[in-house]
């Protein structure tokens, strides 16, 4: 660590240059990546969420507006996933005197399974942290956005807000302790990416998942998990392909999803490397070789929901590497 936490225990020293405010972006992320429940995911490009976060005279964390949430996310302090995580970490600083308002502007749908409440969140703590020059390394907030998680749908996995944070593709070794990796990947690996405009709430998918599992299946799984692993390692992506199968959750939520089988029969036969539900779904997502892939699939599906009379967002993009980022 570069840095020494102590030192944000004080208010910036005269002379030393305080930001007052600060405009972020943190990206939407694939978590699970098919057969990786709770312990793999990547970041992609395109959609995130941003944060303007401004210094205020008086102590204390206020939400002066939301956009793009259709009115669904609390403006109240405590019950929202940004403010209260980045009060956890102020906490943890010894900063409650510091005053923040807090713009959160949502740039892709809730309940998406495309890790729209770790993006805002994410966006907030890593505008604290550049708000008050903290230049610990990026993961030591990743239990403060855990918190954010376990607020959202009740359960504080971190294979949502570690790539977020970190970018990238991301290995969560272990939770107790934390112990998050992260991963290689070819440079030419594409994502294709579709929501289907259906209701599936993050904490409900998790309640339908088995809570016991046959060793048979465990096998299957620990070995796709292990292809997986390597051929991330190994540039090999055939071998990502053929290890990204799941006889452990997809069974299950698939059934939340329109049509998942036949979409996946199509983005197969259009040359996807493969297809699966980005994180608790119903965005479902494909791997390609190359972005005219990616892009026709995305067309196909979404065609396919028009004609089924779903809505549907589409995005294409290569696995970001950064992370979050400062807008201004
Ligand atoms: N691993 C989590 C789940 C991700 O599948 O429930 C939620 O986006």
């Amino acid at each position: 660590m570069s840095n020494d936490i102590k030192d944000l225990k004080q208010p910036a020293k005269a002379g030393q240059k305080q930001l007052d405010s600060i405009h972020v972006f943190a990206p939407a992320t694939v978590a699970n990546v098919v057969c990786g429940f709770d312990v793999l995911g990547f970041a992609v490009n395109e959609p995130g969420d941003e944060v303007i976060m401004r210094v205020t005279d008086k102590p204390g964390i206020t939400i002066s507006k939301i956009t793009g949430d259709d009115g669904r996310l609390p403006l109240n302090p405590a019950k929202n996933t940004v403010s209260v995580s980045v009060e956890h970490y102020l906490r943890s600083i010894d900063r409650l005197d510091i005053g923040l308002d807090i713009e959160l502007h949502k740039k892709m749908p809730i309940g998406s399974g495309l890790g729209s409440s770790s993006a805002s969140t994410v966006a907030g703590l890593f505008a604290i942290k550049t708000l008050l020059g903290d230049d610990t390394d990026p993961s030591t907030l990743l239990p403060f956005a855990m918190k954010g998680e376990e607020m959202a749908c009740g359960h504080g996995h971190a294979d949502n807000v570690a790539p977020a944070l970190l970018g990238g593709f991301v290995l969560i070794r272990s939770y107790e302790p934390l112990d998050v990796v992260r991963l290689p990947h070819p440079a030419g690996l594409w994502c294709a990416i579709v929501f289907p405009d259906v209701d599936v709430p993050t904490r409900e998918a998790r309640q339908i998942i088995r809570k016991n599992i046959q060793m048979k299946d465990a096998v299957t799984q620990w070995g796709n998990i292990a292809g997986l692993v390597s051929g991330l390692f190994m540039q090999d992506i055939d071998l990502i392909g053929r290890s990204m199968k799941d006889v452990l959750v997809e069974p299950v939520r698939s059934m939340l999803i329109p049509d998942f089988y036949l979409m996946r029969e199509m983005a197969m036969e259009m040359g996807a490397v493969s297809f699966g539900i980005s994180g608790s779904g119903p965005s479902v997502f494909a791997f390609t070789r190359d972005e005219e892939t990616a892009k026709r699939i995305t067309q196909k599906l979404q065609q396919h929901l028009t004609n089924i009379k779903i809505g549907s967002n589409g995005y294409v993009s290569t696995i970001n590497d950064a992370g979050p980022r400062v807008l201004g």
